[in-house]
């Protein structure tokens, strides 16, 4: 997507052929840096500490983080040892298990001594395919916006949740891809950006990257999605997903079910962007089968921000002692989904629509039960 006219990606690979470039995202929206990763531990600390974020991004961070460590050494050990690194830092978002597991699969019939220049091409390539995914759910979900635009004079009003857009991915972004297709289609758009306490991945983060490609929208605070659906103020609602089940259950950063509790009283249609690797095909229900991130306290009693002096300033905004909970993640049952925006049509969030769209992904009874 651009930037300031320039064309940017969220992952790249530095000129020295082997480190990893990526947008510092704990830096925005107040200064877009670029940080270097040079070995695993780098990566294992961008994605645990958000500097990248996003499950598309994460799983592509740990597939160049895997690369970054077969430059080291490329044993068997020193690929499960990369892997177990990476696995750790975050749990929700199944896409990191995903990417670990492709990984394993291109690596271990190798021959050790081919196992570097194999991991980066197999990471670049996962690069490019998150791209291609992205871009596949662009044009289905444009279908989506364009017909709610028939409907309606004026802009097509569109309430998304978190950062589901480029900075999640490597370009283009999931939920954000119908709404970037609509936007070059001439297609008339507004986004409602829920702002996404605690981290304001809404308010930093999409707000941030919609306004440099010049897509008109509103920052909202959290809990006026309601609000705007009983007046008719939405249209649609497109969220993103960290990990949607075999079943269609959404898992999804924390408050997008309470979209989507809203979206359903007031009638109006709550579709996911679900790229494939967003789907754990070894799970049903998704909540009793997804672990959700806990994180630390300090995200819910602090916040940053730029003051009136132009400085980055830290403030605490609960009385100091009281205790504090901070789930980062929630599920949205599959009956309160419109639809899948997936990168092989929009489907209905059922089990039969899932396997019949992705029949290779379908797994056996018996290996459901192994991963359980
Ligand atoms: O905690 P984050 O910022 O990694 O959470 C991100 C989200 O919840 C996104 O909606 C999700 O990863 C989909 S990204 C295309």
């Amino acid at each position: 997507m651009r930037v300031d006219g320039k064309q940017q990606r969220t992952i790249w690979l530095a000129e020295d052929g082997a480190s990893v470039c990526v947008i510092d995202q704990v830096r925005l929206p107040h200064a877009f840096e670029i940080l270097t990763l040079r070995n695993l531990d780098d990566a294992a600390r961008a994605i645990r500490d958000m500097h990248v974020r996003g499950a598309p991004l994460i799983g592509v961070t740990a597939a160049y983080g895997v690369a970054l460590a077969m430059a080291v050494g490329a044993s068997n050990a020193d690929l499960a040892q990369a892997c177990s690194t990476l696995i750790a830092t975050r749990p929700t978002a199944v896409n990191l298990a995903w990417a670990l597991g492709d990984m394993r699969h291109h690596l271990l019939p190798l021959d050790p001594a081919r196992r570097k220049a194999a991991a980066y091409q197999r990471a670049a390539a996962m690069a490019e395919e998150d791209v291609a995914l992205c871009q596949a759910m662009g044009h289905f979900g444009l279908d989506l916006i364009r017909a709610a635009a028939g409907r309606k004079a004026g802009p097509v009003n569109i309430l998304t949740h978190c950062n589901a857009g480029w900075l999640a991915c490597v370009d283009w972004g999931t939920a954000t891809a119908p709404i970037y297709a609509a936007h070059e289609a001439g297609i008339p758009v507004h986004v409602y950006v829920d702002e996404t306490r605690p981290r304001n991945q809404g308010a930093a983060l999409t707000a941030w990257e919609l306004g440099r490609h010049g897509v008109p929208h509103t920052v909202v605070v959290d809990n006026v999605g309601g609000h705007l659906m009983q007046h008719g103020m939405v249209d649609m609602v497109i969220v993103g997903t960290d990990r949607t089940t075999a079943s269609g259950d959404v898992c999804n950063k924390i408050g997008t079910y309470l979209k989507a509790l809203a979206a359903k009283a007031n009638g109006v249609p709550f579709y996911v962007a679900a790229p494939s690797p967003s789907i754990d095909f070894a799970i049903d229900d998704g909540c009793a089968d997804i672990p959700i991130e806990q994180r630390g306290a300090e995200e819910v009693t602090h916040m940053s921000g730029l003051t009136d002096a132009g400085t980055i300033a830290r403030i605490q905004v609960t009385p100091p002692g009281s205790p504090v909970m901070n789930f980062a993640f929630d599920v949205t049952p599959a009956d309160l989904v419109t639809g899948l925006i997936t990168e092989r049509g929009v489907l209905a969030a059922t089990k039969p629509a899932l396997a019949a769209a992705f029949p290779e992904r379908v797994m056996p009874e018996a290996r459901v039960a192994a991963r359980a």
